[in-house]
Parts: C-alpha cells; sequence; structure tokens
C-alpha cells in the first residue's frame, strides 16, 4: 500500500540582525513609502558576517526535530533547498547532515530559488510514497543578502536572510485515513498531492548574473519587476486550481493559505482571485521580506506555534520563483 507522508514537526531560524526601511534608505536611494506600498515590506533579518547557509539551515532544523521529537538518527534524506550555497560544492544540505548528527541515508541540496520548498515537499513526498525514506528532513535555507547588489534599488530592498524546515515521515498503519473516519483520496493527515512546473523560455525574467561556469564569480540578483509581478499572478493563480481540482476541492475548503511571501500585493491577489478571507493566510513578508526558499517554512512555522494551524487543518502552500518556477502542496495538518 502506498504511503502518505505526515508532517511530524516544524522549525524556523532568523538571525538575529533586523534591518528597516528606514535603516536601509540611509545607504540606498528608497524609502520606506514607496517600499511599503510597492511590497508590504517594513524590514528583514540580515545573517551576521560569517553566518552561512548552513548556520541557519542547522538551528531551524534542529527546531523541527525538537518539535517532531525525532532523534536525527532516524532522518534518511535530508533535502536543503536553497539558492545561496554555502559552496559551490559540496552540497550545503552534506554539513548540515553531518551538523545534526544524522548517520544515515544522503542528503542533497536542491536549486529551485523561490520555489525550493515547494519543489523539496515534492520530492521529499515522492520518496516517502515510493518507500525508499522514512524520515525526511526538508529545509529551506537563504543568505540572499550575500547575492544582493546593494546599489540596485529595485531589488535590494525585496529580499531577506532565514531558514524554515519541516519533518516528513511515513504515516503509521491507517494514520493516513483515520481523521475524517474515512479512507477517501482526500481524507486523512499527510500530504494530498504536489504540483510542480517550470518554465525555461522565461529565464531572463529573474536571474543572477554569475556562477561558476559562466563568469566563475558568484553574481548578483537582476529581476524584470514587472513581469515577474505579472508572471506570478498568472502562474499561482493556475496552479491553485490545479491543486483544488486534483482534490476535487474548492478554495472554501482551505483553512489556511501559506503563500512563498515574496510580495503583499501578489499575495492580495492570488487570495483575490481565489475568494479567500484575509484571515485564512498566513503573512509574514512585512516583518521577514522575501526569504526565498526559507519563507514558507517560515510562515508555516509561525502559524504552527502560535495555534493558528491546528491538527486536521487543510493547509495550501504554493510559490513561484526564478526558472521561472512554480509550484503548489495540499496538505492535511
Ligand atoms: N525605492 C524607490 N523607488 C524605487 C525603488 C525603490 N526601492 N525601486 C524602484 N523605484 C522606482 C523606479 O526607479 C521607478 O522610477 P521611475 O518611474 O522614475 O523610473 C519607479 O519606482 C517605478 O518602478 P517600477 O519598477 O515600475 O515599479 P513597480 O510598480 O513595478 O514595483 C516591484 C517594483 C519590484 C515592487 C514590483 O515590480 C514587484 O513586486 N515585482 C515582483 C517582484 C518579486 O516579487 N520578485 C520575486 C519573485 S520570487
Amino acid at each position: 500500500m502506498i504511503k502518505r507522508s505526515i508532517i511530524a514537526g516544524c522549525g524556523s531560524y532568523l538571525p538575529e540582525r533586523v534591518v528597516t526601511n528606514e535603516e536601509l534608505s540611509k545607504e540606498v536611494d528608497t524609502d520606506d513609502e514607496w517600499i511599503v506600498a510597492r511590497t508590504g515590506i517594513r524590514q528583514r533579518y540580515i545573517a551576521a558576517d560569517g553566518q552561512q547557509t548552513s548556520d541557519l539551515a542547522l538551528a531551524a532544523a534542529e527546531r523541527a526535530l525538537e518539535h517532531a521529537g525525532i532523534p536525527a538518527s532516524d532522518v534518511d534524506l535530508l533535502v536543503l533547498a536553497t539558492t545561496t550555497p554555502d559552496q559551490t560544492f559540496p552540497a550545503t544540505a552534506t554539513k548540515v547532515q553531518h551538523r545534526l548528527g544524522m548517520t544515515n541515508g544522503a542528503a542533497f541540496d536542491l536549486q529551485a530559488v523561490c520555489s525550493g520548498f515547494v519543489y523539496g515537499l515534492a520530492v521529499a513526498d515522492n520518496f516517502i510514497r515510493a518507500g525508499q525514506a522514512k524520515t525526511v528532513m526538508l529545509i529551506g535555507a537563504e543568505t540572499f543578502s550575500r547575492i544582493l547588489d546593494w546599489e540596485d534599488r529595485t531589488t535590494c530592498v525585496l529580499f531577506g536572510d532565514g531558514a524554515g524546515a519541516v519533518v516528513l515521515r511515513a504515516a503509521e498503519n491507517g494514520e493516513d485515513a483515520e481523521q475524517a473516519g474515512e479512507t477517501g483520496h482526500n481524507r486523512g493527515r499527510g500530504v494530498l498531492s504536489t504540483h510542480i512546473h517550470s518554465d525555461g523560455a522565461t529565464n531572463d525574467l529573474l536571474y543572477v548574473d554569475g556562477g561558476p561556469s559562466s563568469t566563475q564569480t558568484v553574481g548578483h540578483v537582476r529581476m524584470n519587476g514587472r513581469e515577474v509581478f505579472r508572471h506570478a499572478v498568472t502562474n499561482l493563480a493556475s496552479i491553485v486550481d490545479e491543486t483544488l481540482e486534483a482534490n476535487g476541492l474548492a478554495a472554501d475548503d482551505i483553512d489556511w493559505l501559506v503563500p512563498h511571501q515574496a510580495n503583499k500585493r501578489i499575495l492580495d491577489s492570488t487570495a483575490r482571485k481565489l475568494g479567500l478571507p484575509a484571515e485564512k493566510i498566513v503573512v509574514t513578508v512585512e516583518r521577514h521580506a522575501n526569504t526565498s526558499a526559507a519563507s514558507i517554512p517560515l510562515a508555516l512555522d509561525e502559524a504552527v506555534k502560535d495555534g493558528r494551524i491546528k491538527t486536521g487543518d487543510l493547509v495550501l502552500l504554493e510559490a513561484m520563483g526564478g526558472g521561472l518556477t512554480w509550484g503548489a502542496g495540499l496538505v492535511r495538518w
């Protein structure tokens, strides 16, 4: 029998240093009013000098294990979604694996930029369904501040650093069917479905102008903001429709939408298209800014720990990022 994966716990970590729009406007030609009106962002967290993506990832992963009550020795796959690895190689995931004390299985990085967490959810869920892993540590972690051009006000005001993690494990006997007392496709706990897409024809809308094979430099983020915005609104609406349709559900059935936190205007537009009231959307973008692959697990962790998301709730996760990549996951918590 195919097993579902259950999210057993979550955790997150934000660096200590907060940089407000006000502070940023002393270094960059911008102002709080512009940033808030265009994006909803009021502040972001920035990693300390020497603090690397693996440090943020490790802190989030340790908190997720503690929340799940699962020892690191049980984890047999670690997937780290990141665009800002410590080094070109080895995979940052292997560093986290070692420091976490995970000795089993495998660890690898996954690159889908801001869609990294939903891509990782698809990978983790499919490994569990296929029986190739029993307990997966899925992390989204970024030190995005390191690839920003701090002289480009159109991009540097939008991003921040952080990490979030979830532990997925194979459902125990019947656990994935017992929640609603039924065995139908959409009943019971766990990851109900994942959906991922990409379109390389739109590479040039959001990219880094460097890399080991092209320039031998790390490079900086470049973006056509307007076009990215336009694609985000369309692609996110279509991925949400695809997910609901695959599960025979309507927008009304969703208890919580936990979107990638890029921009408050994109979140509002997706919610409007879905007809979801603002109270059902978990929003952290005003405090975290866009933390790329970390933004969904950071928001998820906040809403679980403050008691908004409860066992049995239907939670929809969605994201879009460079590539362009986009995707969604539906979870019965
Ligand atoms: N502060 C002040 N002014 C700024 C600014 C800043 N940080 N950044 C740009 N501007 C100026 C521009 O120079 C331009 O001035 P001009 O008209 O004199 O040339 C003006 O503001 C409008 O710029 P524009 O780029 O047209 O703004 P916009 O309304 O498209 O908003 C974004 C810009 C980036 C906020 C918006 O396009 C967006 O949110 N895009 C999606 C980005 C995103 O979420 N990416 C990540 C996806 S994972």
